[in-house]
C-alpha cells in the first residue's frame, strides 16, 4: 500500500494488521485518502484487498493499527456505526438482500439519509421502473424487447433506466448500454441532456427514398408537424419499393407524404392507437422488428 503523505486526509490508515485465526491477511498497511480523491487497492487474489475493505467497513476488527475517518477513530467500530459515519462497502456482482422486497432493499440503501421525503421519492422513482417488465422473463435474449418496453413507456431511455434494466436482467451495464445505443430506434438520453419530443418521425434517407423525395420530407415535415414532433434521418427500413418511407413510433408509413405522416404523428392520433389494415399506406411493425442499427456501426452486439 502507499505511504504517500496526504495533506489533511479524510481517511487515514496506519499500521493496520488483520488476521483470520492464526493467519495474517494484512500486515502493517498504511494509506491515506483525501476528500474527493479516488484510491485503488490493486493486487492478485489473496493479496488482502477484500480484507482491507471489510476492515474499513467495520466487518472485521483489526489486531493492531489505527483507522481515522474525518478526524475520528473508527477502528473496531461495527459496520452499522461505520455506515452512519459515511463509509459504505459496495460489493461487486449487484448483491442485494434476497429475502427482502425491492422496496425494503431501496429503503436500506438510504438508511443513513435524513431527507425522508426525498428518499421516498427516489425509491418511488426506482420502483416505477421495475414493474415495466412485470412477470416477463429476464432472459438475456429479451434485452431488445425490454428496451422497447422502456422506450414505449417513457419515450426515451435514460442512464438510470439502463442501470435498472441491467440490474433486473443481471447483465453488465456496459452491455446494456452498447445494445441500446447501437439501434437508432432507442433514444438514449444521458444525464443532463434534454429528452426528445414525445413523438419521433424517422425518415429513411437511403438511396431509393432519397430519389423518391426523402430530402423534401426532411425539410417540410418539421414545419408541418410542429415542435412536439421530432424529425430525424434514418437508414434503410427494408421497404425500398414503397419509397419514400418514414416511421412514426412503431408505425411504418410507405409512400409517405406530409399528410400521411401527419395523420399518424399528430398528437391527437397516437401511433399506438392505430391498427394494421386500417390504411393500406400504413404498415404496422411489431416492436422487435421496428429497430435498425444506427448508420455505420462496426457490428451488432451479441444479445444471446
Ligand atoms: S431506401 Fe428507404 S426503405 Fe430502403
Amino acid at each position: 500500500m502507499t505511504d504517500r503523505p496526504v495533506a489533511d486526509p479524510l481517511l487515514a490508515v496506519d499500521g493496520l494488521t488483520v488476521g483470520y485465526g492464526s493467519v495474517l491477511a494484512l500486515r502493517d498497511v498504511s494509506l491515506e485518502v483525501a476528500s474527493g480523491e479516488i484510491v485503488a487497492a490493486l493486487g492478485p487474489n489473496g493479496a488482502g484487498k477484500t480484507t482491507l475493505l471489510r476492515t474499513l467497513a467495520g466487518a472485521l476488527k483489526p489486531r493492531s493499527g489505527s483507522v481515522r475517518f474525518d478526524g475520528s477513530s473508527i477502528a473496531g467500530m461495527g459496520p452499522e456505526a461505520v455506515v452512519r459515519r459515511g463509509i459504505a462497502l459496495i460489493p461487486e456482482g449487484r448483491h442485494v438482500f434476497p429475502k427482502l422486497t425491492v422496496q425494503e432493499n431501496l429503503t436500506i440503501g438510504g438508511i443513513t439519509r435524513s431527507d425522508r421525503e426525498e428518499l421516498r421519492a427516489d425509491a418511488q422513482r426506482w420502483l416505477e421502473r421495475f414493474p415495466i417488465l412485470g412477470e416477463r422473463s429476464r432472459q438475456r435474449d429479451l434485452l431488445i424487447e425490454h428496451l422497447h418496453l422502456i422506450r414505449d413507456k417513457f419515450g426515451y431511455i435514460s442512464g438510470a433506466h439502463l442501470a435498472a434494466l441491467a440490474a433486473e436482467m443481471r447483465l453488465a451495464q456496459a452491455e446494456v448500454y452498447e445494445v441500446a445505443t447501437f439501434y437508432a430506434h432507442f433514444d438514449v438520453v444521458k444525464e443532463g441532456e434534454t429528452p426528445p419530443a414525445p413523438v419521433t418521425v424517422r425518415v429513411c434517407d437511403s438511396l431509393s427514398c432519397a430519389m423518391a423525395g426523402a430530402d423534401r420530407l426532411l425539410k417540410d415535415l418539421p414545419k408541418t408537424l410542429g415542435p412536439d414532433v421530432r424529425v430525424v434521418r434514418a437508414p434503410c427500413m427494408g421497404a425500398c419499393d414503397h419509397a419514400p418511407v418514414c416511421a412514426v413510433g412503431h408505425v411504418q408509413v410507405n409512400k409517405a407524404t406530409d399528410e400521411s405522416v401527419k395523420k399518424i404523428a399528430y398528437p391527437t392520433t397516437h401511433a399506438h392507437a392505430l391498427h394494421p389494415g386500417t390504411d393500406s399506406s400504413i404498415t404496422w411493425r411489431p416492436a422487435a422488428i421496428a429497430c435498425w442499427p444506427r448508420p455505420s456501426p462496426a457490428s451488432a452486439p451479441a444479445t444471446s
